[in-house]
C-alpha cells in the first residue's frame, strides 16, 4: 500500500526526498537523466533525483511517468518513506493544483500490484510525504487525486481477477458490497428475471456457463435533478469465443474482457466519494461467454430486449449482444442525458490504432469533442472512427432483422458500432469507446505493470466533471 499525504517541509530532516529536474541541463554529470522518469539516488545526500526530460516538452503527462518510474525504483529498493519535494515543479507553467494531481497519479498507479495469489513476500507500505507549504490549499486536490488513482486500481485489480475466481454470479454480489460502502444504489437482474423482461440477447450468451448472466445496475443520485449521465460497461468474465471457438492463443487474455464494466464500476465509486454534482447511472451487463451443449449457435435468432431479432453468425461477436439489451434497458428505464459504452469489443480496433488510442463512436459531434479531449488531459486518448448508416448494409439478414458479425474482418470495429447504433434513439446522445486494444498492456508502461491499464476510468472522471 502506498500512503501518501503532506508535511511541512521544515519537518522532514534528514529523510530520503525526491527532487524532479529538468535535465540533462541540471542532472547530474555522471548521469545522462535525459529521458523523463531517469532517476539517480545520491545516498549521502538521501536525495532521489528524477528527471523529467527537457524543459520545453514537460507537461502532466511527463510528470506522471516521472512519478511511475520513481515509484517502481522505491519499490524495487524496499524504500519504506519519501519526501517529495514538489516545489521543485515550480516554474514549469503548470498549476500547483495539476502537478500535485499528476505526481499523485504517477505514483499510485505506477505502485499498483496484483499480488494477492502470490505466495512469499509482498510488497512492502510506502510513506510518502508532500512537501509543501500550501497543505490549507491542496488539500481537497489532494484527496480528489487519491480516489480518482484508487479508482484507477480498483478497474485494474477486478480486471485482473481471473474466471475461476470471478464469474458474472459473484461479480454482481461483489458489486453490491461496494455500493453499500459508498452509498450507491444497486439493482441486480438474474438470468430468469431477464427471460421474463425480454431481453434474450444477454441471456442467450450466457446460456453454456454454470454461472449465468446478470445485469447489473448503479446509480448515483448527484447533487442536481438533471437527467442521468448513463455508462455502460461489457463484462465477461470469460470469452472463449462460443462455437465460435477462438485459437489457443486468442483464448489467453480473454479474463480483461470484462474491463469496459470495471471501469464503469470504479467510475460510479469514485463519482460517489468526490461527490460529483451530475447524476450518474453505471449499467453492467455480465456474462461468460463458454462452451457446452447449452450454448447458443450460429443461426440461432435472437429476440432482444428492443423486440428487434438478431441472427448469429459468429458467437464470438458477443459483446454487442449483452450491450444491445444493456443499451435498451437505459433508455427505456431512464431517460438519460446521454449515453456512453466502454467495451473490449473488437481486435480490429488494435489493427486500426495500435495500443495508443480507443477506437471512439460518437452520434453527437459536441459529445464527441469533449470527450477527446478529456483524452488530451488524461492521456487516455481517443480517435474518432467512422459510423455512416450504409455501414448496416452488411449486417442484413435474409430471416432477421440483422445479424450479430459480417463474417468477415472489413471493418470490424466500425460494425461493432453500427450494430450497437441500431438500439440507440437517434436524438440520444450516445458514444461508443472501443477500448479492446487500450484496456490492457504486454509490457509494463511508465506508470502501468503490465496487465490491465484502467483505461477510461480516469477520461470519464474528467470528462463528467467538465458537464458539471
Ligand atoms: N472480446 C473480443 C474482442 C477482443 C479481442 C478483445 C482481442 C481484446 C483482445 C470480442 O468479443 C471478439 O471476439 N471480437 C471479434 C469480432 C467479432 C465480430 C467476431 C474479434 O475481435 O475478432
Ligand atoms: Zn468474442
Ligand atoms: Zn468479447
Amino acid at each position: 500500500m502506498i500512503h501518501i499525504q503532506f508535511m511541512q517541509a521544515e519537518k522532514w530532516h534528514g529523510k530520503p526526498t525526491m527532487t524532479f529536474l529538468p535535465a540533462p541541463e541540471r542532472m547530474m554529470p555522471s548521469h545522462p537523466g535525459e529521458y523523463p522518469g531517469d532517476v539517480l539516488f545520491l545516498p549521502d545526500q538521501k536525495r532521489l533525483l528524477v528527471s523529467l526530460g527537457k524543459t520545453e516538452k514537460i507537461t502532466n503527462e511527463i510528470i506522471r511517468r516521472a512519478c511511475g518510474s520513481a515509484v517502481r525504483w522505491m519499490m524495487k529498493n524496499n524504500q519504506g518513506e519519501i519526501g517529495v519535494d514538489i516545489q521543485s515543479l515550480d516554474g514549469f507553467s503548470i498549476a500547483d493544483e495539476e502537478a500535485l494531481d499528476s505526481v499523485v497519479e504517477g505514483l499510485l498507479l505506477g505502485g499498483f500490484t496484483f499480488d494477492i495469489y502470490k505466495s512469499g513476500k509482498k510488497t512492502g507500505d510506502l510513506e510518502v510525504k508532500i512537501l509543501t507549504k500550501k497543505t490549507m490549499l491542496l488539500q481537497k486536490a489532494l484527496e480528489a487525486a487519491i480516489i480518482r488513482s484508487e479508482a484507477v486500481n480498483l478497474a485494474r485489480s477486478w480486471a485482473h481477477e481471473p474466471a475461476n475466481m470471478l464469474n458474472p454470479v459473484n461479480l454482481s454480489e461483489r458489486i453490491r458490497e461496494i455500493a453499500k460502502t459508498y452509498g450507491l444504489k444497486c439493482r441486480i437482474l438474474d438470468d430468469k428475471q431477464l427471460e421474463r423482461l425480454g431481453a434474450g440477447a444477454i441471456v442467450a450468451v450466457g446460456k453454456a456457463s454454470v454461472t449465468p448472466s446478470r445485469l447489473i445496475i448503479l446509480e448515483y443520485g448527484g447533487m442536481t435533478k438533471d437527467k442521468p449521465v448513463v455508462l455502460v460497461g461489457k463484462s465477461l468474465t470469460f470469452d472463449t469465443g462460443g462455437y465460435t471457438i477462438k485459437t489457443a492463443e486468442g483464448l489467453v487474455g480473454m479474463k480483461y474482457d470484462k474491463c469496459g464494466g470495471m471501469a464503469v464500476i470504479a467510475t460510479l465509486v469514485a463519482a460517489a466519494r468526490l461527490r460529483l454534482k451530475t447524476p450518474i447511472v453505471g449499467i453492467i451487463p455480465a456474462a461468460e461467454n463458454a462452451i457446452s451443449g447449452n450454448g447458443y449457435r450460429p443461426n440461432d435468432i435472437l429476440k432482444t430486449l428492443s423486440g428487434k431479432t438478431v441472427e448469429i453468425v459468429s458467437t464470438d461477436a458477443e459483446g454487442r449482444l449483452i450491450l444491445c439489451d444493456a443499451l435498451t434497458y437505459a433508455t427505456r428505464k431512464y431517460s438519460p442525458r446521454m449515453v456512453i459504452d466502454l467495451a473490449t469489443l473488437t481486435g480490429g480496433v488494435g489493427i486500426a490504432l495500435g495500443d495508443l488510442r480507443a477506437g471512439l463512436f460518437a452520434n453527437d459531434v459536441a459529445l464527441a469533442d469533449s470527450l477527446f479531449q478529456a483524452g488530451e488531459r488524461t492521456n487516455e486518448r481517443l480517435w474518432r472512427l467512422p459510423m455512416d448508416d450504409e455501414y448496416f448494409e452488411m449486417l442484413k439478414s435474409d430471416d432477421a432483422d440483422m445479424k450479430n458479425s459480417t463474417g468477415i474482418r472489413k471493418a470490424h470495429p466500425i460494425i461493432g458500432a453500427i450494430f450497437l447504433k441500431q438500439f440507440i434513439p437517434p436524438d440520444l446522445p450516445w458514444a461508443h469507446l472501443d477500448i479492446a486494444s487500450t484496456a490492457t498492456t504486454d509490457k509494463e508502461l511508465p506508470y502501468c505493470p503490465k496487465g490491465a491499464t484502467g483505461f477510461g476510468v480516469r477520461l470519464l472522471l474528467d470528462y463528467l466533471q467538465t458537464i458539471e
